[in-house]
């Protein structure tokens, strides 16, 4: 039996999950792995924290002790930039593998930390950043090795699926939803992060760097959160035959790359469509497997602590090979997308209001499958027009959707969602 030790930053929600499964499997990891694995010592900010049952001989807050104790591996488990990659890059320097769940850091640093990695011969294990629980960089790595990936479609933000479930099923507010996917430990520490897009852009270039083979600069998806979707939004779209999912979208269209993350509608019999709560789900098309979904918990202490715990093994029995760094790739994201559309137009209630909207669609060529009007009774000011416009390009709905913001009879903002009949 391997004796192994690792140290790990950060005993939040993902932490104690991991601290909970040793110490639940212990016995179990070591019978399947042959590694016996203890933990030397846990980094924390406020040392007076209640922690459960974590062994509170193990906390410190002071970096070094955790980072240069002798550990095998350490497990970067903190959050955000920084000061997790000066921690990862510190790590690295004295010559230990590093896990990490952290997509903030890998879609910002990742290029330099794996460099960094390479040079010392040490390796960065990152199951745990895309799917929470579910085994997609593996699947991706080893797996699927022989096959060349198409497409990667997903939902792989836990939080904004929570919410658009919540809300849709139970008639939370967005605010009660949010709420409660804090409280369960889905979020980030900065919420903004989960519901505008910007965790779910971080998983896509990690999954599309893995499925394509390249090295994106950050910041190359096109973002959309859903902040701004509304219980009324998804009335309408249960109303219509549809749910309300936030996506995540790669596609290599040869010269460009598609790569989104937007809320849309799905028809209620797409593959995504009955995944609920902070499951995540990964589609992808291999040339030779075919098409393949993976479903699973994306968020929570217990399934990442699955992942983390997954990592860690393989790092300490030595299983893998020798990191491949692709090269970057400077192809374009596609500047444009043709889709059907769902917009809501939040409107006064005064004669004509409709036949303004629909002009200023038509005057493009924005055909209109479906519209109606939802008018209360002595509030003119609570008025919304809906709107289902058949396939059009995007840049030019959007010409037609800033026109109609801009009339006095607009009360809010405009929302625009894709309509997904399939993704293909
Ligand atoms: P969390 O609950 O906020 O825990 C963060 C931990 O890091 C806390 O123990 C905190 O210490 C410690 N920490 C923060 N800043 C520190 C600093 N400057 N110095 C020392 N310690 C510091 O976060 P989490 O939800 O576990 O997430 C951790 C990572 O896993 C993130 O990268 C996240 O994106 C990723 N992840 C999370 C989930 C999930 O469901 N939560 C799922 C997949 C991946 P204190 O406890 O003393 O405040
Ligand atoms: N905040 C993230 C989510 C955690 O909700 O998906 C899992 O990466």
């Amino acid at each position: 039996m391997k004796q192994r030790s690792i140290a790990l930053l950060g005993c939040g929600t993902v932490g104690r999950g991991l601290v909970e499964l040793i110490r639940k499997n212990r016995a179990l990891i070591a019978e399947r792995s042959g590694v016996d694995l203890t933990i030397s010592k846990i980094l924390v900010r406020d040392m007076g924290k209640d922690r459960g049952d974590v062994d509170r001989s193990l906390l410190t807050c002071r970096p070094e002790e955790v980072i240069t104790n002798g550990s095998d591996v350490v497990v970067e488990l903190i959050g955000g930039i920084e000061p997790a990659r000066t921690f990862i890059a510190r790590a690295i320097g004295e010559g230990k593998n590093v896990v990490t769940a952290n997509k903030a850091v890998l879609a910002h640093s990742g290029a330099e930390l794996f460099r960094a990695a390479a040079a010392r011969n040490v390796r960065i294990g990152f199951e745990a950043s895309v799917g929470g629980g579910i085994p997609i960089v593996r699947a991706l790595t080893c797996g699927l090795v022989g096959d060349r990936i198409l497409e990667i479609s997903g939902i792989v933000n836990g939080t904004c699926n929570y919410i658009l479930t919540r809300m849709a099923e139970e008639k939370l507010s967005f605010a009660q939803a949010l709420a409660a996917a804090q409280k369960e430990g889905f979020a980030e520490a900065d919420p903004s992060l989960d519901i505008d897009g910007i965790d779910a852009a971080q998983k896509l270039e990690i999954l599309a760097e893995l499925a394509f083979g390249l090295q994106l600069d950050p910041g190359r998806v096109r973002v959309q959160g859903i902040r701004d979707i509304d219980l009324e939004d998804l009335q309408s779209a249960e109303a219509l035959g549809y749910v309300v999912k936030h996506v995540a979208i790669a596609k290599d269209l040869g010269r460009e790359l598609d790569l989104r993350v937007h809320p849309a509608f799905l028809p209620k019999n797409h593959p995504l469509a009955h995944v609920r709560h902070e499951f995540n789900a990964v589609r992808l098309k291999g040339d030779a497997v075919g098409e393949m979904i993976f479903h699973g918990k994306g968020a929570g202490g217990s399934p990442t602590a699955s992942a983390v715990l997954s990592d860690i093994i393989d790092l300490v029995k030595g299983d893998t090979g020798p990191v491949h760094l692709p090269e970057p790739v400077e192809k374009p994201v596609a500047p444009d997308i043709e889709s059907e559309y769902y917009l809501r137009f939040p409107i006064l209630d005064v004669p004509g209001v409709i036949g303004l909207i629909a002009t200023a669609l038509g005057n493009r060529g924005v055909s209109i499958s479906h519209a109606s009007a939802t008018l209360v009774r002595g509030a003119p000011d609570k008025g919304s027009v809906k709107i289902l416009a058949h396939r059009c390009r995007e840049s030019v709905l959007r010409k037609s959707v800033d026109e109609i913001a801009r009339l006095p009879v607009l009360t809010g903002k405009p929302v625009v969602l894709r309509i997904l009949e399939e993704v293909t």
